[in-house]
């Protein structure tokens, strides 16, 4: 494991300074700030409606900020599209995962970006061997990459959607609930896997509704509620504790439990 201290003085790889969000005249998102360093995870908290998936739209290009500033290695940026966001290094993997089912899974993995040679074939066995070296490196014991996408697990296929951002030569990773749909073993791999990513030097914003999972890997951690940043804390000024009560709603959990006392 490496030593996750925080330099403040490094500029960070990617940063929101005062991003708004309005859907006509709904605000979705107020005044949010968050930043990410290499190497660093910041994890993004928040309830059903929080805006937590808003946020990451802003970031991926597909939803432009109403409001506020996105800049990556200090300098302000403006996405039209997924596409920019990814020629910057920022890569998404959503929760409902663009794969396609019955695709072999290195196809899957080079999806878009084939490995052609002479005219225009495709250099399937290079395809095959790296696909599956890069899964192995991470850990992921998959026997053959033949198989369809749609054979693996849920976590698998989270963790090929990793392996595939990292290969491409994502500089920021984000990850929309990516443990949400898994059992306690598929979480640890996914975890794991965020960690390896980390420990590669790419700056990881991991959204999730679980502050165990978030205490896991987090250096940061953002609470989000009702569009607007209501926590911001780095890893040492917070407790799993705290964290937990934060994102139960505190007070409003004690009086769920005098409702609901028998
Ligand atoms: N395209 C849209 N048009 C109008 N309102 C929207 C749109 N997308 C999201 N919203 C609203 O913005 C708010 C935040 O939604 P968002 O999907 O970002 O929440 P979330 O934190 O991701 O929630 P969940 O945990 O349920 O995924 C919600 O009130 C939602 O109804
Ligand atoms: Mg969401």
């Amino acid at each position: 494991m490496t030593t996750r201290e925080t330099t403040p003085e490094t500029t960070p790889v990617i940063e929101l300074r005062g991003v708004g969000k309005s859907y006509g005249s709904f605000r979705a998102l107020e005044d949010i700030s968050l930043s990410v360093q290499e190497g660093h995870v910041t994890c993004v908290l928040g309830d059903n409606g929080a805006g937590k998936s808003t946020l990451i739209k802003t970031l991926a290009g597909l939803h432009p900020p109403t409001d506020g500033e996105i800049l990556v290695d200090g300098e302000p940026v403006t996405f039209a599209n997924p596409r920019d966001a990814l020629n910057h290094g920022i890569a998404t993997v959503y929760q409902d995962l663009a794969v396609v089912g019955q695709m072999p899974v290195w196809r899957n993995f080079f999806l878009g970006q084939e490995m052609t040679g002479r005219f225009g074939m495709l250099r399937e066995a290079e395809m095959r061997d790296i696909t599956a070296d890069r899964l192995q490196c991470m850990g992921v014991d998959l026997k053959d990459v033949s198989v369809p996408i749609a054979s693996l697990s849920g976590g698998q296929r989270q963790v090929v959607a990793i392996a595939r951002a990292v290969y491409f030569g994502a500089r920021v990773l984000i990850l929309d609930e990516p443990t949400a749909a898994l059992g306690v073993k598929q979480s640890g791999m996914v975890l794991r896997f965020i960690a390896a990513a980390r420990d590669e030097g790419i700056g990881v914003i991991l959204i999730t509704h679980n502050p165990h999972h978030a205490h896991l890997v987090g250096d940061h951690f953002v609470l989000l509620n009702l569009g607007r940043r209501v926590l911001d804390a780095a890893r040492e000024d917070v407790t799993l504790e705290q964290l937990t009560l934060e994102m139960a709603g505190g007070g409003e959990l004690d009086s769920l439990a005098h409702e609901l006392e028998r």
